[in-house]
């Protein structure tokens, strides 16, 4: 079998700027185009790998919320069984050091921004009550919730760096931007 000939071959990313202010918009559009394969878990893990190399970041990784031990699915929209107390963060699509497979609602940082459905940036991890230390070498971080359709947060995007103090508003612009792609594959 001639393997060269069977395989597609993979996308190839490319990044242009010198900062992440330029970066980010020529990374978008290949994002984008990277949302357009059917498969959620394909299409997100190749965002999650472009996002983390095309941007240079430490650690990028999907968190998505589930019921305990009971569902599988990527998506979960609350239902009859479904609430905050018997559902928790589990590690999904992620690319970097290995990470910490379950937290809880309200725990780390990943939590509280599940919890307040908001936006946070950690500019130092040590200062930040409850933080979840994954990796010494992780020392800033953003993390952003992700919304289904009906409004609640289905998973969490964080990304880490190994410098102090490493995102600013353009990350939140721009990872915000990541985000609508994100939600445009697990609410389809
Ligand atoms: N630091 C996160 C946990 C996830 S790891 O950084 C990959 C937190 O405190 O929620």
């Amino acid at each position: 079998m001639n393997l060269i000939n069977s395989t597609k071959l993979a996308e190839t990313i490319t990044v242009s700027g010198n900062s992440r202010l330029e970066q980010y918009p020529s990374l978008l559009p290949q994002l984008k185009s990277l949302a357009e394969e059917s498969d959620q878990f394909a299409a997100l893990g190749n965002i999650i790998s472009a996002l983390k190399y095309g941007m240079s970041f430490f650690w990028v990784g999907l968190y998505v919320v589930k019921l305990k031990a009971k569902s599988e699915k990527l998506n979960v929209e609350p239902d009859s069984t479904f609430n905050i107390q018997n559902s928790e963060l589990v590690l999904g699509p992620f690319q970097g050091t290995v990470a910490c497979t379950r937290i809880g609602f309200g725990k780390g940082v990943c939590g509280s921004a599940w919890k307040n459905k908001k936006m946070v940036i950690v500019d130092d991890v040590n200062t930040f009550d409850g933080h979840i230390a994954c990796s010494s070498e992780s020392k800033s971080e953003i993390v952003l919730p992700v919304f289904g359709k009906t409004g609640d947060v289905v998973m969490i995007l964080d990304v880490d760096s190994d410098q102090l103090a490493d995102f600013t508003s353009t990350d939140e612009l721009w990872l915000t931007e990541v985000v609508h792609i994100i939600e445009s594959i697990v609410n389809r």
